[in-house]
């Protein structure tokens, strides 16, 4: 009885957020979209909210549930606001891109062995917000098969801008991870007692090094020292020309053996329910927060008092080095996130309805509510973790900004359509996790293009409609997320730059560790699970 009544209210309260939301928006533009019913369940009374038809309220007494279940169910049926080009319905939008029969393959080849004795200790200090750690985390356990170290379990960045106490068996499946990764390297939680004292090597791993590195450099080391530590993990070993078992391990590093902590995956299953329990969603990771803001100098759609904020904020951090930027050639490069208000002219170009229910990804939105309210008016149905979970639920990861981060990381590659405003670490590392998972849909928005059109619209020269939707389809076709293979450095660039310009390995795994499979059983077309 306890438990239902608790169930009640939580559904009651988001019923009563789902509700906030319609009040808060300017509701002529969608009420004629969009029907919705919300019962309210309190011990005495029974009552259901229809909320139909401008403010027309009218209260009777239904089987509530249902009918939420089915007004909000299949957004993908209904009809879009204008019929897109014939080559990409409002139903091909909910659908994956053909994943031409690619299916992962990271088992390990018939000459792996399990680890070859170990020469000493890897340390590593796994540096950067969470998703950059986790790669830099997956590149270590790589790097310690190439040198025969036992990997002590990373230390967790606690000086970043994200100031997180976090260890490493808080945000990660510990023991899970250690096991998963039995035959491949040793790990284990802590340096033996008898080692603490002895002297360490502390070095600085090349970025973007091959095995070359590893095994000449890196490991010569171990005449002299037990123990090496890793000052930093982020970008420290090469996209490519590494053996295939090394790429392999990396795939299966950070796709099987690097879960999150059960009560993580807890929630994020949790929310992902939620979100599902409607129907589709989409994943918008909107990086429209103050550090992204500050760092980029990018301050379209804000006020100037915000924009001498954020200015005051870049000059105040020292390891940033641009500190003059301006604000509209950074922005026309296309190297701005896009703004909420921007994300939301581009879902309705794509087609996507305004009773599309989106999950917003994300840390504190800058300016909160202000920034907010056109793309909540356009797509009343904005959820994010604060208004799917409780207080209670949320309370243990509030104080843990890596930990929230993998809220959203869950609920992102579990989405339907995933799409990302900005092309940072959290944007690459799920677009690469799902491609990896079969190529689920990412949509990437060609920012650069996309703030040609957007200043047209602001000029008056182009009008929001079929025109834009058309440039905006034509644009999009090939940024789905569809198998290909990874993407090489730009040609005629300094060595550096050379491997900065190339598709980072966790952002696309082909072909290293996705194949195509036999055409024998092409028959289950995709489905997300
Ligand atoms: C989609 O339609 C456009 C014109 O509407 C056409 O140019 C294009 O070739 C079509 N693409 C495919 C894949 O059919
Ligand atoms: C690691 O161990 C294997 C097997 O004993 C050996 O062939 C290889 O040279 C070792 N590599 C390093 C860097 O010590
Ligand atoms: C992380 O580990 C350290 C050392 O074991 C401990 O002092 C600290 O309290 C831990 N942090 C959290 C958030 O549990
Ligand atoms: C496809 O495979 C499923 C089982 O996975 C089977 O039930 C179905 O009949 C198959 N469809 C075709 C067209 O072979």
């Amino acid at each position: 009885m306890q438990k239902k009544k608790r169930m009640w209210k939580r559904k009651l309260v988001i019923f009563r957020k789902l509700l906030n939301y319609v009040f808060a928006v300017n509701v002529i533009a969608f009420v004629t979209l969009l029907c919705m019913h919300v019962h309210v369940h309190v011990p005495s009374t029974d009552i259901t909210i229809n909320l139909c038809k401008h403010n027309d309220f009218s209260y009777q007494r239904l089987s509530g549930e249902r009918i939420l279940t089915q007004e909000l169910a299949t957004p993908q049926l209904s009809k879009a606001p204008f019929t897109a080009s014939k080559n990409w319905t409002v139903e091909d939008l909910w659908k994956s891109p053909p994943n031409k029969d690619y299916v992962h393959c990271v088992a390990p080849s018939s000459l792996y062995t399990s680890p070859p004795e170990s020469r000493g200790y890897l340390l590593v200090h796994a540096n950067g917000g969470l998703n950059q750690m986790r790669a830099g985390i997956c590149d270590m356990v790589a790097v310690a098969r190439i040198i025969n170290a036992t990997l002590v379990i990373p230390e967790l960045d606690k000086g970043s801008l994200w100031k997180d106490s976090s260890n490493f068996s808080d945000v990660f499946d510990e023991d899970y991870f250690i096991n998963s990764l039995a035959n491949d390297v040793r790990i284990v939680k802590k340096l033996p007692k008898e080692l603490a004292s002895a002297t360490k090597v502390v070095k600085h791993f090349r970025s973007w090094s091959g095995v070359d590195y590893y095994e000449k450099e890196i490991a010569s080391m171990w005449d002299e020292y037990k123990v090496i530590r890793a000052a930093k993990s982020d970008s420290r070993l090469a996209n490519n020309n590494l053996p295939p078992d090394i790429q392999k391990l990396r795939c299966r590093a950070c796709y099987q053996a690097l879960r999150f902590a059960p009560p993580i995956e807890a929630i994020g299953k949790l929310l992902v329910d939620r979100m599902r329990h409607y129907g589709p969603y989409i994943a918008l990771h909107l990086r429209y927060e103050k550090d992204m803001l500050a760092f980029s100098g990018c301050t379209h759609d804000v006020s100037p008092k915000e924009a001498d904020e954020l200015r005051a904020i870049r000059e105040s951090i020292p390891w940033w080095k641009v500190k003059d930027i301006n604000p509209v050639v950074q922005r026309a490069k296309g190297y701005c996130p896009l703004t909420p208000r921007e994300a939301g002219l581009f879902l309705s170009a794509v087609g996507f309805t305004s009773n599309t229910r989106i999950y917003i990804a994300a840390g504190e939105i800058y300016g909160g509510d202000s920034h907010m309210s056109d793309l909540q008016s356009r797509y009343p149905l904005l959820l994010n973790k604060e208004k799917l979970a409780s207080d209670e639920e949320l309370e243990p990861f509030r104080k843990h900004a890596s930990q929230l981060a993998a809220i959203d990381y869950i609920v992102s590659v579990e989405s339907n359509v995933f799409i990302p405003s900005y092309s940072g670490n959290m944007a690459r590392a799920v677009e690469g996790h799902r491609r990896f998972l079969g190529h689920r849909k990412t949509i990437s928005p060609d920012r650069k293009a996309l703030v040609r059109l957007f200043n047209k619209i602001e000029l008056g020269t182009m009008k929001e409609g079929r025109e834009l939707s058309n440039r905006v389809i034509a644009i999009h076709r090939g940024r789905q997320g569809s198998p290909r293979n990874r993407k090489g450095p730009t040609s005629g660039i300094k060595p550096m730059d050379r491997f900065r310009s190339e598709e980072a390995f966790y952002v696309n795994s082909l072909p290293d560790c996705l194949c195509q499979r036999e055409l024998s059983y092409t028959n289950d077309s995709h489905a997300i699970v």
